[in-house]
């Protein structure tokens, strides 16, 4: 038994910051942040939208692509780092929004900007192994609420959004294999102050920014060296040379760490899916919104060899080779 992506969905809040409208609210250029990131504008959410809300439309779309209906999701997989509560999980809230029938599994996943592969590794178990006929796999994020506004090295990167696929059973092979890797010796590298479990005194200080905190330069560094490793590891896993992937589908961070990770498998530009001129980084939101973007503009075609690949705060990484 295996699974297979039945369906993709996506959602962007409405409003856009483009890089002139930040040049107007701190000490950055234009150019500077297409020339160092490839980002030209962003989405971001309302002050009354929340990770939820922007999760349930692209999830109605997945689901309506899948050719299913929302009472046939029996598991909800849902990756955020950026949740509506600290309970219920987002995937509670939103098994309740679609009208899914009550009684599976809904839950979600912490893994920062690799949330959505690690949800859909756990899903693809859950389906492939007969506990699930229908899953959601969700990865929906609103950063800009843990973003801070004045400091220039991140508030130009991160945005809000939210993408989803449907998993089904399949007899032939849908989702090859996946990836996840963590290695938390670099937690202090990227990480967001402000737990539940540190909001006492005790940690006042340390805990006060409640802000996405990073050096970027040495993620940079680890991120590119751990993605070329990773997606080497997911090739080999199914004994396939990087000339059969159709479609390298990204985390979408920098457009200089896709380009390094193309490069590293000898894939054109052409062929891969690249949304952070328009999306920024999303998050755990970035895969699925490639992936949709690439599907619904009909370059992704049913049976080409996809490998969707992230890496994230943690640090945690991952890939996952994809027959779509
Ligand atoms: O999704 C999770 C994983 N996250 C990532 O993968 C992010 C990885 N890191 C990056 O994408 C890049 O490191 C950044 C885009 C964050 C930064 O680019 P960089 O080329 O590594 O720049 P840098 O941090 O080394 O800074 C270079 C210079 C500094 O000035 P000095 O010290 O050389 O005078 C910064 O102060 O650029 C300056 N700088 C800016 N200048 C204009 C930093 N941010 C900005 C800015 N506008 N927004």
């Amino acid at each position: 038994m295996y699974s297979q992506i039945a369906g993709t969905g996506a959602h962007l809040p409405e409003k856009i910051v483009t890089n002139g409208d930040l040049e107007r609210m701190m000490d950055t250029t234009d150019a500077w942040i297409r020339d160092r990131t490839g980002i030209e504008r962003r989405h971001i959410a309302a002050d009354h939208e929340t990770t939820v809300d922007l999760a349930e439309p692209a999830a109605r779309r997945a689901i309506e692509a899948a050719g299913v209906r929302p009472e046939d999701i029996d598991c909800i997989v849902f990756a955020t780092s950026t949740p509506d509560y600290v309970f219920p999980n987002c995937g509670v809230l939103l098994q309740q929004r679609l009208g899914c029938r009550p009684g599976g599994p809904a839950f979600s996943v912490e893994a920062a900007c690799s949330g959505f592969l690690y949800a859909l590794a756990v899903a693809d178990k859950f389906v492939r192994t007969s506990d699930s006929s229908c899953a959601l796999v969700v990865g929906a994020e609103t950063f800009s609420r843990i973003t801070d506004w004045s400091d220039r090295s991140t508030a130009i990167l991160f945005a809000d959004g939210a993408g989803a696929v449907v998993l089904r059973p399949a007899e032939r092979p849908g989702i090859l294999s996946t990836h996840l890797h963590a290695d938390g010796s670099y937690k202090d590298m990227l990480y967001c102050p402000g737990g539940v479990s540190r909001d006492t005194p005790a940690f006042a200080s340390e805990e006060r920014r409640k802000a996405i905190t990073m050096t970027g330069n040495e993620v940079f560094k680890v991120a590119v060296t751990s993605l070329g490793k990773v997606v080497d590891e997911a090739l080999a896993a199914s004994r396939l040379d990087r000339s059969a992937i159709d479609w390298l589908v990204p985390h979408q961070a920098n457009i200089r760490i896709i380009q390094a990770t193309a490069r590293k498998l000898d894939l054109p530009m052409e062929r891969v899916i690249v949304t952070v001129q328009d999306h920024g980084n999303t998050s755990a939101a970035s895969v699925p919104l490639a992936l949709d973007a690439g599907v619904r503009d009909g370059r992704i075609k049913r049976g080409d060899l996809l490998l969707l690949e992230a890496f994230g705060g943690g640090v945690t990484w991952g890939a996952a080779l994809v027959r779509y």
